[in-house]
């Protein structure tokens, strides 16, 4: 009986590792949310937090089509090694490689995030796109004194697409894009409290930052009516990332989630291309203050299309980052 029970169990097993494998390498298929190589010749994106994740695979398929691609992240070590392993990278599979004259691939940059020389130097930028982010780390601030989700992922971007503004304007059609997250419906703006001080919960600051990120791209989108810059925001899924570094996984556990994640959560790659798809597609050509998923629209919670919310959330962050005292 017990061997039959063995045998089962192995069986079982078996059976299950073979499906995950089946299911990675067999499907799903990665569809390019982009399009042709080529299509984003001739324009200028800037990526922030482009040297992991998310960032990375998307600076990895604009390239692909072709576009100047600028990695903005804030070690200038880890930046350039990722850009390093993108350029071989795209050789491999290929291509002439990025900053060569030889073909059709894209040309690849590495900034600091130095907002006031980025201003400055770059003369023109078609897209923007807003992707760096912190997920529940412990009680920090930052060097300004935000709390640390909040600060990174809604006021540093805030800030960042406020002093970019002028430049997405001259060089319209133009294209700014937010990574969101579904996690934003577990948040709410509580004015009364946005540095976190009274109490902190992790979870909840990530989808109050979110949040944040909709909000603001709704508002955003309103005030840019007319002027051919769009704005829109997406959620990626649930993509194996450098994301959860904040998160302790028990030792014994690890490759219990080491095998769930690699057989369901989404490759950067696939992650990423809904970014691609906002970023570079036809398809969305003057749509703007929308949200999207695996390259649709989708609806929103009535929270995240609050205009009172949105707009005062606007007001609040701009006093918050200096823009106005
Ligand atoms: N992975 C998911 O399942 C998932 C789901 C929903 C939404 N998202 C969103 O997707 C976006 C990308 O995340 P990811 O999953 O690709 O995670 P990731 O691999 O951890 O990449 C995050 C990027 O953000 C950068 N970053 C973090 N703090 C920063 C700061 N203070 N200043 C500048 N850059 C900073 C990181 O730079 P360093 O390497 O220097 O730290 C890194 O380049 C985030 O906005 C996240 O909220 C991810």
């Amino acid at each position: 009986m017990a061997l039959v029970a063995t045998v089962a169990a192995l069986l079982a097993a078996l059976g299950g590792a073979l499906w995950l494998a089946a299911r990675r390498f067999v499907g799903p298929s990665v569809q390019h949310g982009g399009g042709d190589s080529g299509l984003m010749h001739g324009k200028t994106v800037l990526i922030t937090g482009a040297n992991s994740g998310l960032g990375r695979a998307t600076a990895a398929e604009l390239l692909r089509l072709g576009a100047r691609v600028i990695m903005g992240c804030r070690d200038r070590a880890r930046a350039e090694e990722a850009a390093g392993q993108l350029r071989r990278e795209l050789r491999q599979a290929g291509g002439p490689g990025p900053g060569s004259d030889a073909g059709e691939a894209g040309e690849l940059v590495v900034r600091e995030l130095d907002l006031a020389s980025l201003r400055s130097e770059e003369p023109r930028l078609d897209v923007l796109i807003n992707n760096a982010g912190i997920f529940q780390c412990p009680y920090m601030k930052t060097e300004d004194g935000f709390e640390m989700q909040f600060g990174v992922n809604h006021l540093g971007h805030f800030l960042l697409t406020n002093l970019l503004l002028g430049l997405l304007k001259s060089s319209a059609p133009s294209r700014i894009v937010v990574v969101s997250s579904k996690l934003y419906k577990y948040g709410d703006i509580n004015f009364e409290d946005l540095n976190s001080e009274q109490s902190y919960n992790k979870s909840f600051c990530y989808s109050r930052s979110k949040l944040a990120n909709i909000l603001f791209t709704r508002e955003l989108a309103r005030r840019l009516e007319g002027t051919n810059v769009t704005v829109n925001v997406l959620h990626p899924g649930i993509v194996r990332t450098n994301l959860g570094r904040h998160i302790h996984i028990p030792l014994l556990v690890k490759p219990l989630f080491n095998l769930v994640s690699w057989a369901f959560f989404k490759t950067p790659v696939e992650g990423a291309q809904t970014s691609v798809y906002l970023a570079s597609s036809p398809e969305v050509e003057g749509v703007s203050g929308k949200y999207f998923g695996d390259c649709k629209e989708e609806a929103l919670l009535p929270k995240a299309m609050d205009e009172s919310v949105a707009r005062k959330l606007w007001d609040i962050s701009e006093v918050m980052v200096g823009i106005l005292k």
